[in-house]
């Protein structure tokens, strides 16, 4: 499972790539628009740090706009996957990047048939939002283990890249639903180390080795 930083903030991203587990970043309008930079600026920036794929959305909703952007985004450095909704627009422009050799993230998917339109449109990556399923009260996670069923049923290459990830158990939960990419934000990436255990454990292996030789 390939492991993505769901950020556009730089210390996050450098600290994640420092612990060597940093596979990708996915940004969207709102990670960038909290951060206060120019779009185009931050996307540059992340290339520097993140040796990975980087998910730039594109701003535009109709296709012909959404071909613009991508392609301009899609030349600043070749790790970038072009983002798109996963709206009749998006679909299209999807289709027509594909051929282009453009990669796509299709963003916003809530169902398992929005996911088959994604695939069907050569993305390279689907993006279904788990904890915005769960947040209606319906089940994120089902629409996870759906999509890998039907990919796997169909061959379909699109990957499914869980978003929308809030825990550490939706991070699991993805792996072994078989998703093929997790993006999280930095508290869940983080919080995937902790265990009292470890750290109780390592405190008593310390504690015990000063003990018999500290003398
Ligand atoms: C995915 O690419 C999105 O940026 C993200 O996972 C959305 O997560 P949120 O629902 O926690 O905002």
């Amino acid at each position: 499972m390939r492991f993505f930083l769901d950020t556009a903030n730089l210390e996050e991203l450098k600290i994640g790539a420092s612990w060597g587990i940093l596979d990708g970043c996915t940004t969207n309008p709102s990670l960038i628009a909290k951060e206060g930079v120019k779009f185009e600026d931050r996307v540059r920036e992340i290339t520097e740090i993140v040796d990975g794929d980087i998910s730039a959305e594109v701003l535009a909703t109709d296709a012909a706009g959404m071909l613009d952007e991508g392609r301009k985004l899609a030349k600043i450095h070749k790790n970038i996957v072009v983002k798109v909704p996963l709206t009749r627009d998006g679909i299209k422009a999807c289709s027509v990047f594909s051929k282009e050799g453009i990669r796509v993230n299709v963003t916003l998917c809530f169902s398992a048939g929005q996911a088959i339109l994604a695939a069907k449109a050569g993305a390279y990556v689907v993006s279904p939002f788990v904890g915005r399923i769960d947040d209606t009260g319906a089940d994120g996670m089902q629409l996870i283990r759906d999509i890998c069923l039907i990919y796997k049923n169909y061959s379909f290459e699109t990957q499914v890249l869980a978003a929308s990830l809030r825990t550490v158990n939706h991070v699991i939960d993805s792996a072994k639903a078989g998703a093929h990419i997790g993006t999280m934000p930095f508290k869940v990436m983080d919080g995937l180390f902790s265990h009292p255990l470890t750290d109780r454990g390592l405190e008593q292996f310390l504690k015990d080795y000063n003990k018999a030789f500290s003398k």
